[in-house]
């Protein structure tokens, strides 16, 4: 009599073995392996019989543009690409606790509101804690039809009336289960098995899913980094615990640009939308002082302006500390390195702390020269001079690369009042605010030195 096979699965990537190990070999993850039982036998080879022709047709052809849905929520439907596309599939991803209830809730309200049919399958809380949050938000009366659910099968059995919602929220898929698995849910296969069910409802139906997906401590979503895959637009939503900006990232979208962003703050009702970013990430007027500097920024299509802080301080320690927060830890060395073999600024024996303000995650290698800028102020104790913005790519021969989008950061600059730039050669003829090119990180360092020069001089005439 055939038995049961068992197999081993690795929670964070989704490899499979046949016998249990401490660590993936896949992954290097550890403890992450769990005993399922074996989903499938070994696929059997094809056989002869024949198959079905597959029709060819050229590239060009008539194509129905995907009709959007507009949630209302601007920064939302920003970072989807410009509304939901229908009978798409979306895994949003993030912390427990950031809000991803929430912003979904208000979403579905949203569109409920502007007509459209929506639904909200919770298999986290009781329908009378989302209504409490519903209530909280004032969203009550948004005609969204809730249930409590976490059977598949039923839910899909429920989908298939003959008048469909046009989208669904599971909230979440590590709470969903398929009743022909025997292993528990949250676990690779019971995700994987989920979410290709909802996934195919959504592609057959035309009807938008989004999956809630919680993240594990190092920010992969628990278990099935094969989810972002299988789905067509992958969001995250992040957050510095203690601020109340949240962060919805595209990481990947079929539809729309890669890399958008969408700012909100969490509040007392609910997440509040911030179209203005760049006024939150800065130092306030008058605070301009020395081991700061403000990186002119794009985020997806939109500039950012974001403060860089740096603190060096001379070490005690054999091993200095480093503590990097919003930025590549990786990329601070590089640039700390060039700063010691192109201008001699000694950087080694110090402890060094970087900060981006505002709880942001700076991925973009065009802040490397306002990270010099601001540990070459912090170290010199000098403000950067003229309170200017920077931006460009720091490269190992100390030379500072060109970025994209000049324009759009120097037009953000301006309005925000910033009077002066340092950033690599500009081509527009007539900046809207006065430029000082910087081509390598000496002239940056140079550019301190005069100021300090300046500085003492002004001292001793008053002295
Ligand atoms: P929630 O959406 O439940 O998070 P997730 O689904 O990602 O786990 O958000 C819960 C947090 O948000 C909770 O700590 C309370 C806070 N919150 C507010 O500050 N204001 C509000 O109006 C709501 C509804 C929640
Ligand atoms: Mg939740």
């Amino acid at each position: 009599m055939a038995r049961a096979a068992r197999q081993y699965v690795c929670q964070s990537c989704g490899a499979v073995s046949a016998k249990w190990s401490g660590q993936c070999d896949a992954c290097n993850e550890w403890n992450s392996i769990v005993e399922e039982a074996s989903t499938s036998s070994a696929p059997k080879s094809l056989g002869k019989a024949r198959g079905r022709q597959v029709n060819f047709v050229p590239l060009d052809g008539e194509t129905p543009e995907s009709p959007r849905l507009i949630t209302g929520i601007a920064e939302f439907d920003r970072v989807l690409g410009g509304g939901l596309v229908t009978g798409s599939a979306i895994l949003i991803g993030g912390d427990p606790g950031i809000g991803k209830s929430t912003l979904l809730l208000q979403a579905m309200a949203s569109l409920a509101k502007s007509g459209a049919s929506v639904a909200y399958i919770s298999g986290e809380e009781a329908v009378e804690q989302v209504r409490m949050r519903a209530r909280r938000l004032s969203l009550a009366d948004a005609p969204v039809e809730l249930a409590a659910a976490t059977s598949v099968r039923d839910i899909l059995t429920t989908l298939e009336k003959s008048d469909p919602p046009r989208c669904v929220v599971i909230d979440s898929i590590q709470t969903m289960y398929v009743d022909n698995l025997e292993s528990a849910p949250g676990t690779v296969g019971q995700v994987r098995a989920s979410a290709q069910e909802f996934i195919r409802m959504a592609k057959a139906r035309g009807i938008s899913v989004f999956l809630v997906g919680h993240v594990t401590k190092d920010g992969q979503i628990a278990g099935p980094r094969v989810l972002e895959h299988m789905v067509d637009t992958v969001l995250y939503f992040e957050g510095e615990r203690g601020h109340q900006f949240r962060i919805l990232r595209a990481v990947k979208n079929r539809f729309g640009p890669g890399d958008e962003i969408g700012v909100f703050e969490m509040t007392d009702a609910g997440l509040a939308e911030v179209s203005n970013p760049s006024a939150l990430f800065l130092p306030k007027e008058g605070q301009r002082v020395s081991g700061s500097c403000v990186f002119a920024g794009i985020e997806g299509t939109r500039p950012v302006l974001v403060e860089i802080q740096a603190l060096v301080s001379p070490s005690p320690l054999a091993t200095p500390r480093r503590a990097v927060v919003g930025w590549d830890s990786n990329r601070l060395a590089m640039v700390m390195a060039v700063l010691d073999a192109r201008c001699g600024l000694r950087l080694a024996g110090n402890d060094i702390y970087l900060n981006v303000a505002g709880g942001l995650r700076v991925q973009e290698p065009g802040a490397d020269l306002a990270v010099a800028a601001a540990l070459v102020s912090s170290v010199t104790d000098v403000p950067v001079p003229g309170g200017a913005v920077a931006f460009g790519e720091i490269g190992l021969s100390g030379e500072v690369r060109p970025v994209s989008q000049t324009d759009v950061r120097l037009k953000e600059a301006a309005k925000l009042g910033f009077e002066r730039a340092l950033c690599p050669t500009v081509s527009s003829r007539k900046p809207p605010l006065a430029v000082e090119n910087i081509s390598a990180v000496h002239e940056l360092v140079d550019l301190f030195d005069q100021a300090e020069n300046k500085r003492s001089a002004a001292g001793g005439s008053i002295g």
